[in-house]
């Protein structure tokens, strides 16, 4: 197992941010998770495990040893004429397996293309975009269990799934290590492109055959046209989960905001998108020094260069404020802060 001493994270993290790792290990297999969590040579450092970066915000260097995962492999298991039960290792890159499946014909995960980050931590909060979430395409996963380093199952209704949400990102947060997903997905797709602008996006590529290339592609150019590439600025994608109040509030809002945009969830509740909460109290394209919030969508927070964690955080904190004194609203941050 590669080990280095003293690393930079800032290509490790997708907002940028230089701070440093005390130890970085590259881990490609269960025998490298025992060596950092099981031997004795890590024994006294603090552990966390990375894979893409692309969901966590470093207010601080992190002291103790940072695990990246980088298990491989993509397997058939199982398939019959309407589907296919795929494993796949969880350091694989999670666009790359949707164009892998776009590729074989395998349906279910064309609307979540182009989400950055790896296959094993897209169970942690349950990855979603364009009206489909990662539960409905979910099999199981095997994790490694930190404390014993036994491989566990867990099955769906394990993982507890809600909106950006699974036992991972809550009650046994920590404890495991994710190493492999597995998937079962469709030889007979059925396309959902009823959510946001699909459709209108297809019909503007000339489209009059439904695959799941050309669902996919939409799906990718209506990302590239709306979210900042963490290539050019630095960035996490949504900073906060889309808040959900009751019906009650959600009438006494629109009363004083009839642009209000929302999403029912059931007879009592309502989601309503936090960019428009956010835009609506003024913090679209705010920018102090090399930090701010992105000019085309108010929910992705940026780090045009040189900015610091905890000066996003100090700002995510400010936003916050800002949204309970406006609109009487917490919003809850979708990024793991470090
Ligand atoms: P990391 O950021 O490396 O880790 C995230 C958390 O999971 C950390 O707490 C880490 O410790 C833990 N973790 C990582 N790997 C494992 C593992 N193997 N086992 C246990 N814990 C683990 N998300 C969406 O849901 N929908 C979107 O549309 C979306 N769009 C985005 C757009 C952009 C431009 C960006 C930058 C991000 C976007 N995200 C989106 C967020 C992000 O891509 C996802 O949360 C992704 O699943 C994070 O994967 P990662 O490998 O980068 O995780
Ligand atoms: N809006 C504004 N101002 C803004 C941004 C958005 O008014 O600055 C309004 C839009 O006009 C639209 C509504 O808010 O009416 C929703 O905006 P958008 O379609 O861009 O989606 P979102 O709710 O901001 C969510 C997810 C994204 C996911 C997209 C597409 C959350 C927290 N975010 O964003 O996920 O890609 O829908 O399905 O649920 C992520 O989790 O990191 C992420 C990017």
């Amino acid at each position: 197992m590669i080990v280095q001493q003293n690393v930079s994270l800032k290509p490790y993290n997708t907002f940028g941010l230089d701070e440093n790792a005390g130890f970085l290990a590259i881990v490609n297999s269960i025998e490298d998770l025992d060596e950092i969590y099981q031997t004795g040579r890590f024994r006294s450092q603090k552990k966390m495990i990375l894979g893409g970066g692309s969901n966590v915000l470093f207010t601080r260097g992190f002291t103790g040893i940072v695990a990246k995962n980088e298990i491989h492999g993509i397997q058939i298991q199982n398939e019959t004429e309407e589907d296919v039960l795929v494993s796949v290792g969880a350091g694989e890159n999670w666009h790359q397996f949707v164009l892998w499946c776009v590729e074989h014909g395998y349906g279910g995960v064309e609307n979540l293309s182009l989400i950055p980050g790896t296959v094993g931590a897209a169970p942690m909060q349950n990855i979603g975009a364009y009206g489909t979430e990662l539960k409905e395409v979910f099999h199981s996963l095997e994790a490694y269990e930190i404390k014993t380093g036994k491989t566990v199952s867990f099955f769906k209704e394990d993982c507890k799934f809600g909106y950006r949400y699974s036992v991972f990102k809550g009650e046994i947060r920590d404890e495991y290590v994710i190493t492999k997903v597995f998937f079962k997905l469709s030889k007979k797709p059925v396309f959902n492109i009823s959510y946001g602008a699909i459709k209108d996006t297809l019909n503007k590529m000339g489209v009059d055959e439904l695959t799941l290339k050309n669902v996919s592609q939409a799906v990718i150019n209506i990302r590239q046209s709306k979210l900042p590439d963490p290539m050019d600025i630095g960035n996490a994608g949504s900073f906060f989960k889309n808040p959900i109040v009751e019906r009650l509030h959600f009438e006494a809002l629109e009363a004083e905001f009839d642009d209000i945009k929302s999403y029912p969830i059931d007879q009592e509740k309502v989601k309503i998108p936090a960019g428009w909460l956010i835009e609506k109290a003024g913090w679209k394209g705010y920018r102090d020094g090399d930090i701010g919030v992105h000019e085309k969508q108010a929910l992705v927070l940026v780090n045009h260069g040189m900015g610091r964690g905890k000066e996003i955080f100090k700002l995510a904190k400010e936003i916050q404020k800002s949204i309970q004194n406006k609109f009487g609203i917490d919003l809850e941050r979708e990024v793991n802060v470090i």
